[in-house]
């Protein structure tokens, strides 16, 4: 059976080039600083952000916790988004790990959080945990892949700055917002603090994220980041497919964003109301789907039965997002496919 996976960005295989440069990578302890190909990615990567340092980490998830430390102490409160991969999506690893109170709001329905209600959930009194960082994603995932411009990215980093916070930016998918916006990143990154990508999506890598900040900051990361078990000694052997994924892999995320435009809009005209076509704005498509005769998670089941595989996020909530392992063809045979799902379905 033909399959066709739209699960996520995650499922994308390293290239050959990948594959090459992992054999002939030059690797050391990197437990020691002395891995010449991590430390050749770690500072690609804090170049692209215009950051002073990087540090090379397991995962995004693992990035984002270590920023979360290094920024706070136990006690502190953070604001996020009450859709964030920080709160969501780790298993409770922030509030567990890190010792912080998540201070959650809602965005808009592409994504955005209000100034306004940022403001309002700062607290600085003694009585309440200290607002200490404002972590905001780009994109927003669990909004569609929706995009933060630089002009918003700016006037977030004005609100954290004026009251005392931090400003950490997981840009896990940053340069598909870059790619879509037509900018640098740089232009994305350069007011927040300190910021989290991910290789292992779009980019291809088989695993790795890197996050990026002043010097001092990433120096202090590095304890963390020894304390959570993530150090990997010779990791330049991995390394090495986040320097092919920097060279080339950035400019063809366009192609994803195609993509998911066409499925979006496929998805769409077979069943009206079904996406928000404003809330793609990159590779995710997130779409919504109830019926008094199948459900959300029925209709993944079915669909994955068929060979089109999709993810339910929760209650009338599925994602798919596009990547290099779907071609055009695919989105369209994963199109037919859904039509033969929701025929008749009321
Ligand atoms: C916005 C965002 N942040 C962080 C992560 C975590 O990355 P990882 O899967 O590498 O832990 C993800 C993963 O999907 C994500 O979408």
């Amino acid at each position: 059976m033909k399959i066709v996976d739209l699960r996520s960005d995650t499922v994308t295989k390293p290239t050959p080039k990948m594959l090459e440069a992992m054999t002939r990578a030059e690797v050391g302890d990197d437990g020691l600083g002395e891995d010449p190909t991590v430390n050749r990615l770690e500072e690609m990567a804090a170049e692209r952000m215009d950051k002073e340092d990087g540090l090379f980490c397991a995962s995004g998830t693992m990035a984002n916790l270590i920023a979360v430390m290094t920024h706070t102490r136990p006690g502190d409160g953070v604001i996020c988004d009450e859709n964030a991969h920080i709160h969501k999506l780790t298993m409770g690893g922030t509030t567990a790990i890190a010792g912080v109170t998540l201070y959650t709001l809602m965005t808009n329905h592409i994504g955005k959080l209000s100034l306004k209600e940022i403001e309002d959930t700062i607290n600085l009194n003694a009585r309440y945990p200290r607002s200490k960082l404002l972590v905001v994603e780009n994109t927003n995932n669990l909004a569609g892949g929706t995009i933060l411009t630089p002009e918003e990215t700016g006037a977030l980093f004005s609100l954290a700055r004026r009251y005392g916070l931090k400003f950490h930016l997981d840009g896990a998918r940053i340069f598909n917002a870059a790619i879509a916006l037509g900018v640098e990143p740089k232009r994305l990154t350069r007011d927040c603090d300190t910021v989290m990508f991910c290789l292992s999506k779009g980019l291809s890598c088989p695993i790795g994220s890197i996050l990026t900040g002043p010097s001092d900051f990433i120096k202090e990361a590095r304890r963390f980041r020894k304390m959570l078990g993530g150090v990997m000694r010779q990791v330049g052997v991995v390394a090495a497919c986040g320097i092919v994924a920097l060279q080339e892999m950035v400019d063809r995320l366009t192609e994803d964003h195609q993509k998911a435009r066409r499925l979006a809009e496929g998805l769409e005209n077979i069943r009206k109301g079904m996406v928000r076509l404003e809330t793609v704005h990159t590779n995710i498509v997130c779409f919504e789907f109830s019926s008094p005769t199948m459900n959300c998670m029925q209709l993944v089941d079915k669909l994955g039965k068929k060979g089109v595989l999709a993810l339910h996020i929760e209650g009338t909530k599925c994602r798919m997002v596009t990547h290099k392992e779907v071609s055009f063809e695919d989105i369209d045979y994963a199109l037919g496919v859904a039509e033969g799902v929701l025929k008749g379905v009321r």
